[in-house]
């Protein structure tokens, strides 16, 4: 595992993909390259407002592990947040400093198992990155990822998603929206409907769950309830308020 050191960078580019959220690429400067494995995160210590004192918030590497100069990070607005306000505070130009990489959501080699991906909201980055890593895999596994958002409005990466499975057609992926607008022809319900109805034996699946703390619990259990296999889980945030990683 790659020690957890201190980086700067700077803001090369931002992109505005919905209403709320938006990915950033950072340019490492000193050092001027990160190790990592897809899934890990970096963090950032950051001022809170609200108790004047700082905190520190993980972001998961959304990007692959292959492009260790450049990473991108995938943010959601959270009103008031001090994580969130400050990241969505940064301009290109700008240079910011944070720690990592760090955390146990890993890819894992294990060329025996397909993967199953599910993840609600933001927690698609760390799973972009894992996507990304696997396709550079001499031996790539066969995926499948379910990603539950909310409405039209909150879609990103669908262009990217389709690109990807033309590129490798073993591999496919379903979008679904829990609280639709009129006019959706896609999936509708959340992501759990997905599982339930969609996944059958387990025994060959290794699973990557990233999202919500109700999507991750709910999901175990329906996997569990369907075999034996490895669960890997983190956790962004639950009804608390908290996040935290498995
Ligand atoms: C290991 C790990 C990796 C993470 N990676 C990402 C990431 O790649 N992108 C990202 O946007 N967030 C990520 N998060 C969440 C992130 O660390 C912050 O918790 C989030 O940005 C809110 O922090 P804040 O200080 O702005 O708001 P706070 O004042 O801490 O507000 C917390 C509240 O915001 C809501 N919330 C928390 N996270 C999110 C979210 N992602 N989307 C919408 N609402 C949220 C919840 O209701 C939560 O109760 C990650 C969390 C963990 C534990
Ligand atoms: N995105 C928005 O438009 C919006 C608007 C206002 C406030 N917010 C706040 O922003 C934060 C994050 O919003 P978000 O939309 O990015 O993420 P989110 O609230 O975590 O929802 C993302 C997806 O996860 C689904 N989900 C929730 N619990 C689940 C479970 N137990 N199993 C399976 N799927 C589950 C949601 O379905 P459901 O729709 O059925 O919950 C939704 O489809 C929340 O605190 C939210 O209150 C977001």
């Amino acid at each position: 595992m790659s020690p957890v050191q201190r980086f700067t960078a700077k803001v090369e580019k931002i992109e505005q993909l919905t209403h709320d959220v938006r990915q950033i690429d950072l340019e490492l400067i000193d050092p001027a390259r990160i190790e990592f494995k897809a899934g890990q995160f970096v963090s950032f210590e950051v001022p809170d407002a609200r108790t004047g004192r700082t905190v520190t918030r993980p972001y998961s590497i959304a990007s692959s592990p292959g492009s260790p100069h450049v990473i991108s990070l995938l943010l959601n607005l959270v009103p008031g947040g001090p994580g969130s306000t400050y990241l969505f505070g940064l301009r290109e130009g700008d240079t910011a400093a944070f720690a990592g990489p760090a955390g146990h959501f890993y890819l894992r080699e294990d060329p025996a198992r397909d993967l199953l991906f599910v993840a609600t909201g933001t927690g698609i980055a760390p799973i972009r990155s894992m996507l990304m890593a696997n396709a550079e895999r001499s031996h790539p596994a066969r995926v499948v990822l379910f990603w539950g958002l909310r409405s039209q409005r909150d879609l990103y990466y669908q262009d990217e998603l389709a690109a990807w499975v033309k590129r490798h057609p073993e591999n496919s992926f379903l979008t679904t929206l829990s609280r639709p607008e009129p006019g959706w022809a896609g999936m509708t319900g959340r992501v759990t409907q997905l599982v339930q109805e969609r996944v059958g034996d387990v025994s060959r699946l290794a699973v990557y769950l990233c999202g919500n703390s109700g999507m991750i619990k709910d999901v175990t259990g329906l996997i569990q309830a369907k075999g034996l296999c490895p669960i890997f889980r983190e956790k962004y945030y639950d009804d608390a308020g908290e996040g935290q990683a498995d």
